[in-house]
């Protein structure tokens, strides 16, 4: 089994973006977990940031192109305005595992839409780095 975990815009920045939000772990802090919890589930893994909406869309084809059997993503701020990245994950239906740090739910209101939810097996928010793990636990155990 492999899964696709991909990054959107400003989580490059982790550790120092808006630590009393998003914690204090760095992007590669979250990537050495997901490595971790991905030896211990016995799978593959890839995982990539992007700051640019047409790059974040071709890691989506991408992941189906390489045969990956699952998406998790954190597209971050496109999360609330991307109907591309939304069209994207629609054409190569896979399962959808939507993820973000913080809970959306509590911040501003522009933040309570996603165009990705519709769309996801499972939405997690609010839980951290453990939010990213939660969803390959799961994918594994579906
Ligand atoms: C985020 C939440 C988004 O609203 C925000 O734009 C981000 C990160 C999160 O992980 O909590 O960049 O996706």
């Amino acid at each position: 089994m492999k899964i696709s975990i991909i990054n959107g815009p400003n989580l490059n920045m982790l550790g120092v973006r808006e630590p009393e939000i998003y914690g204090t772990l760095s992007l590669a802090d979250i990537e050495a977990q997901c490595l971790d919890q991905a030896k211990k589930l016995g799978i593959e893994m890839s995982f990539s940031q992007s700051n640019h909406e047409g790059e974040i869309v071709e890691l989506i084809h991408a992941a189906h192109e390489a045969s990956h059997d699952a998406i998790v993503i954190n597209a971050a701020a496109f999360t609330h305005t991307s109907v591309a990245i939304l069209d994207a994950l629609k054409a190569v239906n896979l399962p959808i595992y939507e993820v973000h740090l913080s809970n959306v739910h509590a911040r501003e209101s522009f933040r309570h839409q996603s165009y990705i939810s519709a769309i996801a097996t499972g939405v997690i928010c609010g839980l951290g780095v453990e939010g990213y793990l939660a969803a390959m636990r799961a994918i594994v155990l579906k």
